[in-house]
């Protein structure tokens, strides 16, 4: 279900605005200034539209265009790392996830698409410049899709919020920890695991993919999984046949999947 609240409009180079459709002028960065309802009340989905010197492709809010056209703040976790996570962790409708720290919600996006209308989401996040954009993107998801999972947001570090995230749920299928440190934090919340469920962190490097390692199995984790995934796009040569496209073959993260047995 999509709703009539934003929408999606995305230039030729893939560039991709997410716009709210108020009945007023605003300025938008990189396309200026217009109203959003009265340039897009004759222009369906699939449609073209013309603002200011750009042409624009209007698409439906779905997750792919929400992601690419999200307000950012912190670095975010992108597809490649988002969707490992939703398959490692099983996500699905009436999971119980908690996420720290929120970000942008990059990764929250995904989380609310796999849980539905039906699951529970508790967020922690220490610094409210991150949670503003975060609730903002979230805001965009739960009016394009139509609802969105239960979610509860803590203000503060993980390590001092367990007692608050006790009020909304006692036991999790899933925790993830994208954060600068993660063993104090590991430490603190792998109680509140539920038999089975997995505990991820998101690691920039590999000493606190290494450490995190050694947190889990201090808290009496048994480690699944360790890595990084590598991404490898291809395209269409000029001269005929397909081959990987110039450009950087970059490092997102390490990945630590690991399980309460
Ligand atoms: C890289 S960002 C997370 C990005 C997020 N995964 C996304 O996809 O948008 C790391 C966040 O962790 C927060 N943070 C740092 N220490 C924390 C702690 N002890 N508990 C909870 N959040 C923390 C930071 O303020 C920051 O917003």
């Amino acid at each position: 279900m999509t709703s009539d609240e934003w929408a999606v409009l995305v230039e030729n180079n893939g560039k991709t605005y997410v716009v709210e459709l108020n009945d007023q002028q605003q300025k938008m960065k990189g396309l200026g200034v217009f109203n959003p309802v009265e340039s897009l009340k004759d222009i369906p989905l699939g449609g073209r539209v013309i603002i200011g010197q750009k042409e624009l492709l209007r698409l439906p809010p779905r997750l792919p265009e929400l992601a690419k056209g999200m307000a950012r703040r912190a670095q975010t976790i992108g597809s490649k790392d988002a969707g490992f996570f939703l398959a490692r962790l099983g996500l699905g409708p009436n999971d119980c996830v908690l996420e720290a720290g929120i970000g942008s919600a990059g990764l929250s996006m995904y989380i609310h698409r796999a849980l539905g209308r039906t699951g529970t989401h508790i967020t922690v996040e220490p610094r409210s410049e991150h949670a503003e954009v975060a609730l903002e993107n979230l805001r965009r998801t739960t009016a394009s899709w139509g609802g969105s999972p239960v979610h509860h947001h803590i203000e503060g570090t993980i390590e001092e919020s367990i007692e608050a995230i006790k009020e909304h749920a006692t036991g999790f299928h899933a925790i993830v920890l994208d954060l600068p440190d993660h063993p104090s934090a590991i430490g603190a919340c792998s109680e509140l695991l539920l038999p089975g469920g997995r505990l991820a962190c998101y690691c920039p490097v590999s000493s606190q993919m290494e450490r995190s390692w050694e947190a889990c199995e201090t808290a009496g984790l048994t480690v699944e999984w360790a890595g990084e995934l590598m991404e490898r796009e291809w395209g269409r040569a000029s001269k005929g046949g397909m081959r990987p496209v110039n450009g950087p073959f970059g490092h997102t993260a390490f990945l630590l999947v690991a399980q309460r047995q």
